[in-house]
C-alpha cells in the first residue's frame, strides 16, 4: 500500500472508532493507537491545552514530558502559531524539546475548536525527513476530524 492508501484506510478507521463512542479519552486513546500502529511511528499523542501549559494527554509510546510551555518546543510553536510544525531534524530545530533521544524528526498540528487551539497531535519518528506533503495533508484531515471531539473540554 502506498502511504495515501495507508492514511485512507487509517481515516475510516478512525471515523468508525468515534462514531461508536461519546467518551472523550477512549476516543483519543484509540486514535493515538491507531495512528501509530499505521505506520510504526516512535510516538504518537496529544497535548492538551491547560491553563498555561499543554499538558500530557493520551498517547502511544515511551513516557513522555508531561508539560510544555506555551510557545515553547515544537508543540508549543504548533500551538501558538496555530499551524502545523514539520521538522525534518529535530537536532536542528532550535528549542526541540527531547524527551526521547531515539527521535529525529517530527510533525506536530493543532487541533482547533471554534477557532481557539485546544489542543495538539504530536508524532515523532525514528527516521530523519519522515513527514511529507503527504503526511501534512492527511494528518491535517485527522486533526480536523478530533476536533468535534473537544465540544466540551475545559482549557482551565
Ligand atoms: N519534542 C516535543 C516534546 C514532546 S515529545 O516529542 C513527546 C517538542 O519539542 O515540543
Amino acid at each position: 500500500m502506498t502511504k495515501a492508501e495507508k492514511y485512507k484506510v487509517l481515516i475510516s478507521q478512525i471515523k468508525q472508532l468515534i462514531s461508536g463512542e461519546e467518551d472523550f479519552t477512549a476516543n483519543l486513546a484509540n486514535i493515538s493507537s491507531a495512528i501509530h500502529y499505521s505506520f510504526n511511528f516512535h510516538w504518537t499523542g496529544f497535548y492538551l491545552s491547560k491553563g498555561s501549559n499543554l499538558v500530557l494527554g493520551p498517547f502511544q509510546g515511551l513516557v513522555a514530558c508531561t508539560r510544555l510551555a506555551y510557545g515553547k518546543g515544537v508543540c508549543g510553536k504548533s500551538f501558538i502559531e496555530q499551524k502545523t510544525v514539520n521538522v525534518p531534524d529535530v537536532h536542528k530545530f532550535e528549542g526541540h524539546i527531547a524527551c526521547s533521544s531515539l527521535s529525529n524528526s517530527e510533525i506536530v498540528l493543532p487541533i482547533f475548536y471554534k477557532g481557539n487551539t485546544v489542543a495538539v497531535l504530536d508524532i515523532d519518528s525514528e527516521n530523519f525527513n519522515n513527514f511529507d506533503i503527504t503526511d501534512e495533508q492527511y494528518l491535517e484531515e485527522i486533526s480536523n476530524l478530533i476536533s468535534p471531539l473537544f465540544t466540551d473540554y475545559q482549557t482551565r
